[in-house]
């Protein structure tokens, strides 16, 4: 693992009293989700709200890639689908936790060169830098940001690999009994995990899942997004009409709580290296857990939209005529740009796309082949 330079542990330095602190006055431990939150949106402090770089190579000093920085073949696919969209919903886009601005301007850019005259296109970010960053990336483009989610929006939302860094609950069974794993000061210091027996809550959303798929193993540790499930389910509030598109890595529940998948999907991002510590360098590191589609589509359908697709990212990608995208304008980039977005052993596998939505009708041409709805 690459050390962080001496202004990076200064900050991480700053983070963790904030969180130090924080643990003091809950007397001695705060739930994991709350760790989580704060490491990552702490304001000034947390990662995605102090000045990291973030997105990118790690020559250039980043921490992980998305796929729409990865190329811009990606907006153009997915350009294809909301042309499709838009033939039923007004041209109207929201799009959730933008990063650098890089999909927005793509696809504004792929949305024109369709001949699709937007309406608006808008993006609900939470991260200040982030949204400094956006601003200047997406100057001249007619791009506005909201404080808040819309409601009874008539188009297009997009959230790409948002879900993931929504806190989660951790927990743990022992015996019989759910616990929930939180975050003390160890004997050194620094952070440590300890369990408490978990609230109803936490108890409830574990044992349902066991009645679907069986007693979890006496010592198995995973986690459960209650932040990520009301969030679908409020977006039953914000579509009165159109589509939310969700991309990001996970799978269905049953794969999730695989009796095997012992230790859950807990995964952080430093530098391009990949590690399961995320009490580590508190504020340096991204912090993220896969998304629980199960989950995801049964809180939006439960909250009255449709669930209209569930596919992996390469079959979404190449549904929506990514080839013919590439062929178009072909280089040896491209092409290795290309085989990370659709290999299995990249992210066309562990990425999947969930389409929920009101008042849209099938079929929509990112599902036309390889839609696992049965899966969920
Ligand atoms: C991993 S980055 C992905 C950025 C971008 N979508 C991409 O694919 O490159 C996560 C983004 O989601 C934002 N974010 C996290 N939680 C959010 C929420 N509840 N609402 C809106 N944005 C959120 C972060 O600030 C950041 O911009």
């Amino acid at each position: 693992m690459p050390l962080p330079g001496p202004t990076a542990a200064e900050h991480s330095k700053r983070v963790v009293a904030h969180i130090v602190a924080e643990i003091t006055r809950a007397d001695g431990w705060i739930p994991f989700d709350r760790y989580m939150q704060l490491a990552l949106y702490a304001p000034e402090l947390g990662y995605y709200m102090a000045g990291a770089h973030k997105f990118g190579d790690s020559a250039a000093g980043g921490d992980f890639i998305t796929a729409p920085e990865i190329s811009p073949l990606f907006a153009q696919a997915l350009a294809r689908q909301f042309a499709q969209l838009f033939e039923q919903v007004p041209s109207r886009i929201v799009e959730f936790g933008a990063g650098s601005g890089a999909l927005a301007s793509d696809l504004n850019t792929a949305l024109s060169m369709r001949g699709v005259a937007l309406e608006s296109y808008s993006i609900v970010e939470v991260s200040p830098d982030l949204m400094d960053r956006q601003r200047q990336r997406l100057q001249g483009t007619p791009v506005d940001w909201l404080s808040a989610p819309p409601t009874e929006f008539r188009g297009v939302m997009l959230a790409n690999e948002v879900l993931d860094v929504m806190p989660v609950k951790l927990f743990v069974k022992r015996g019989n009994v759910t616990f929930e794993r939180g975050v003390v000061i160890g004997p050194d210091g620094g952070f440590a995990f300890d369990e408490r027996r978990a609230n109803d809550v936490l108890a409830s959303a574990v044992t349902a899942i066991e009645a679907e798929h069986g007693a979890l193993p006496d010592g198995y540790a995973s986690e459960v997004s209650l932040l990520a499930e009301s969030w679908m389910r409020s977006s039953a509030q914000w579509l009165a009409r159109g589509a939310l598109v969700v991309i990001d890595y996970g799978f269905p529940q049953r794969e999730y709580y695989h009796p095997q998948r012992l230790m859950g999907t807990v995964m952080c991002h430093f530098r391009h290296h990949a590690h399961s510590d995320p009490l580590w360098m508190a504020g340096l590191n991204d912090v993220t857990a896969h998304v629980d589609f199960s989950a995801m589509a049964a809180a939006a359908h439960d909250a009255g939209l449709n669930v209209l697709g569930y596919t992996s990212q390469a079959h979404f990608l190449l549904n929506c005529g990514v080839l013919d995208q590439l062929q178009a304008q072909h280089t040896p980039q491209s092409s290795g740009a290309l085989h990370r977005l659709v290999s299995e052993a990249e992210m066309g596998e562990l990425v999947k796309v969930l389409m929920v939505g009101r008042g849209v009708q099938g079929p929509l041409i990112g599902f036309t082949r390889g839609d696992r709805l049965h899966s969920l």
